[in-house]
């Protein structure tokens, strides 16, 4: 018996990085995976992969995100993951850095929830989760304005959308990771003038002395899926090895 079987779960950002070890870890325990990602060509790899269905979705575009809620009959989980990291102090970030990215890391986060939602109200019955970072309100992390600020407001989100439907049977969490080993992680540190000095700037912040793996934040993600996380809504689930400590 898998810990998630029955269940139909919808994410995005899901072609690399958490999204995608989210997505085999919920295939793994008996979900139905739709996986979801822009990059079409990367989101093929996990064609064949049992229990999970493939999408091309801009989570930014309303008319592709309402047509894909439209087509299912019933989501048990939604799982917003796609977000961008902008690097920089508010001095650094230019008027179309901000609307990136809170047009990619909040407002499709909106747009996902208002589509996904009524289906749930309707069988009294769904589960949200919603992916933030450490980097938010919990912490305050230099170069990283635009990204905090995003993230904070996924954090906002994420409480309302818990405080106004929990006696309807809808549950909405988000996930606070802190420095995930994942491929636009190392693009990130390959990107700066000095990568050798990048990795081990990140290294420096990891108290526990590694990063986290996408897998080891999949392991929360199936926890807060499923049904052992039937009496928690509206928290913010830290993993960061300490960071914020
Ligand atoms: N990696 C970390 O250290 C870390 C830490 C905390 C939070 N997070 C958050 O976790 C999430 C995933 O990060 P990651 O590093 O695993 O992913 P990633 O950056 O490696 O991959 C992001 C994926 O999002 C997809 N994507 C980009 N724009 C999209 C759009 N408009 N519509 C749909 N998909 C789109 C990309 O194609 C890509 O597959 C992000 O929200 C990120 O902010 C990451």
């Amino acid at each position: 018996m898998g810990r998630l079987d029955g269940k139909v779960i919808v994410l995005s950002a899901a072609a690399q990085g958490i999204g995608r070890a989210a997505a085999l870890a919920f295939a793994k325990e008996g979900a139905q995976v739709i996986a979801t990602d822009i990059n079409e060509e990367k989101l093929k790899e996990l064609d064949g992969t049992a229990g999970i269905r493939t999408k091309k979705l801009d989570v930014t575009k309303q008319n592709e995100v309402e047509a894909l809620a439209a087509g299912l009959e019933r989501v048990d989980v939604l799982f917003n993951v796609a977000g961008f990291v902008h690097h920089g102090t508010i001095l650094e970030c230019g008027e179309s850095d901000w609307d990136f990215t809170m047009n990619l890391n909040v407002r499709s986060m909106y747009l996902m929830i208002r589509a996904f939602l009524p289906k749930m109200l309707a069988r009294r019955s769904g589960n949200i989760l919603n992916m933030a970072s450490v980097a938010s309100s919990i912490k305050g992390v230099v170069n990283r304005c635009v990204y905090s600020t995003s993230k904070a407001a996924v954090i906002g989100l994420t409480k309302s959308v818990a405080a106004d439907f929990i006696e309807q049977g809808i549950r909405c969490n988000c996930i606070c990771p802190g420095t995930v080993d994942t491929p636009s992680l190392r693009e990130r540190i390959q990107a700066r003038p000095d990568p050798e000095q990048g990795f081990k700037d990140f290294m420096v912040r990891q108290r526990i002395g590694r990063m986290c793996t996408a897998e080891e934040v999949a392991n929360l993600c199936v926890y807060l899926a499923s049904d052992e996380s039937s009496y928690v809504t509206g928290a913010e689930h830290i993993i960061d090895g300490g960071w914020s400590l």
